[in-house]
């Protein structure tokens, strides 16, 4: 089998997005377009990839820059002047895959079969097609009694080429030598005055190639990105495949429409999803875990059996059958042991929570250590930021925190002790040790009647 390059053009500047961001920049599922695409390439162990940048080429550049080869197409002048920058490169008698950073529903299924065909007919170019309902915006694919003759883009069709419905997905194989010689041959003469890529096709048919095309049995898979309203339909589809992928895979999701799971997210199978929960990130979720209802969840660990209901978590860590919420924040840093509560309205952020240790109601919890089977009374605040510097507090095994208590960090505390309701705790207080910080209470008699005499 020849030796394949994978191309994959990137440099526009996607001006339909209206978006400072380079267009191949953009998320989709979490992954910028650009790693979608490079994803399937590497899935089909294609080893040589290069990526034409351009527009904001630091940015996409800094990206990519461990995973594909860069060239730089200074001016954007079209996808056929793009290519153009590969001919130093470009080897006689290898195979050309040529893709577009703005694909990134293309499986690498269909992209194999692509190749595969191509290989197969030993044709000069195949095209990847598909028949599209509503083509408009599109490359057409021109034939004559089923004969590939060339692509007209929408901007230089006619009526009769605009009714057509098999369109140009961007995506393409070449045999090198050909590709060379028809990219020296192409002109800016048309519409937007660019050097099209789809030109190459015209070149290749007059001089009598071999051309085929191939068309993809799914159509959604073409869906070019060149403004917010396709990022966010190719999202919707994508979204859809993989909540399907995972239901697949065991995983119960009840009203899925309502659930969006990153590309890049790990589920196991008996992970139960509740509607509204967004699970984002490099996010995995352990065997028998229940997420939400409205619960979003980015770049966490959640271990078997946990659950998680109408809270956030970010960067966190939570063990195995552990209970957060409802109405939690896990902040960056927070590492939840074995069987922990995290109960209502608590926030915590980098803090380590041993097993067994309960934070149940309106706490903050801020830079700390907990040890095991602590229980921390509601309304228990971490004093941790005294307005310059962040202070740690540390509390042992199995010591009980009334309720309402203020930890004035940095404080350490014992195991087995015990602090009153309603303390601010300023010392270190030893294990066992009993700590309450409260001025007396008053009581007055009759202090009504009192009152009333004084009228
Ligand atoms: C292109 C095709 C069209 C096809 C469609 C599929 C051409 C002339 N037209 O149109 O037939 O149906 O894709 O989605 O090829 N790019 C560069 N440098 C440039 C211009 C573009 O690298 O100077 C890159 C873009 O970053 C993008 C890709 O090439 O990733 C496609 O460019 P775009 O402008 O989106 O082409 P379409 O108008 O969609
Ligand atoms: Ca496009």
């Amino acid at each position: 089998m020849p030796q394949i390059t994978a191309v994959i053009l990137a440099a526009g500047k996607g001006t339909r997005m209206k978006s400072e961001l380079p267009k191949v920049m953009h998320l989709l599922a979490g992954l910028p377009l650009i790693d979608h695409v490079l994803d399937k390439v590497e899935k089909l162990g294609i080893q040589e990839k290069v990526t034409i940048v351009g527009h904001g080429r630091e940015i996409v550049s800094d990206h990519i820059a461990n995973r594909s080869g860069i060239l730089v197409q200074e001016k954007q002048l079209g996808t056929g002047h793009a290519l153009i920058q590969t001919l130093p490169l470009l080897k006689d008698d290898s195979t050309i895959l040529v893709l577009s950073g703005d694909q990134p529903l293309l499986s690498s299924e269909t992209l194999s079969s692509l190749l595969r065909h191509h290989q197969e007919s030993k044709a000069s170019a195949t095209v990847l097609t598909a028949m599209m309902d509503n083509p408009f915006g599109y490359g057409r694919i021109m034939k004559k009694n089923g004969i590939f003759e060339g692509i007209v883009e929408e901007k230089d069709a006619n009526p009769d080429q605009k009714g057509i419905n098999e369109i140009n997905t961007g995506t393409y194989c070449f045999h090198g030598s050909s590709l060379k010689s028809a990219l020296k041959q192409i002109t800016p003469q048309n519409a937007q005055g660019e050097y099209y890529l789809t030109d190459v096709f015209k070149i290749l048919v007059s001089g009598g190639l071999k051309i085929e095309t191939f068309c993809t049995a799914d159509p959604s898979e073409a869906l070019g990105i060149n403004n917010q309203v396709q990022l966010a339909e190719a999202e919707e589809i994508l979204y859809d495949r993989i909540r399907k992928y995972w239901m697949m895979e065991g995983v119960t999701i009840m009203n899925p429409s309502s659930v969006f799971i990153d590309a890049q997210v790990v589920l196991s199978k008996d992970v139960f999803i509740y509607p509204f929960t967004i699970i984002k990130g490099n996010s995995r979720i352990e065997e028998g875990a229940m997420l939400g209802p409205g619960t979003t969840i980015i770049n966490c660990i959640c271990g078997s059996g946990s659950r998680i209901e109408n809270s956030v978590a970010r960067d966190a860590e939570i063990g195995k059958n552990c209970l957060v919420g409802p109405f939690a924040y896990l902040r960056p840093g927070t590492e939840l042991g074995e069987g922990v509560k995290v109960g209502d309205f608590v926030e915590i952020k980098n803090s380590r929570i041993g097993e067994g240790t309960k934070v149940p109601h309106l706490s903050y919890i801020g830079d700390s250590i907990l040890g095991e089977n602590v229980n921390i009374g509601a309304g228990t605040i971490t004093c941790n930021y005294d307005g310059k510097s962040k202070y740690k507090t540390v509390i042992g095994n199995n010591t009980f925190v009334g309720s309402n208590t203020n930890f004035i960090a940095p404080v350490e505390i014992g195991q087995d002790a015990i602090i009153g309701a309603g303390s601010t705790i300023t010392k270190d207080v030893p294990d066992k040790a009993l700590a309450v910080e409260r001025s007396q209470q008053k009581v007055i008699e009759n202090w009504q009647r009192a009152k009333d005499s004084r009228g």
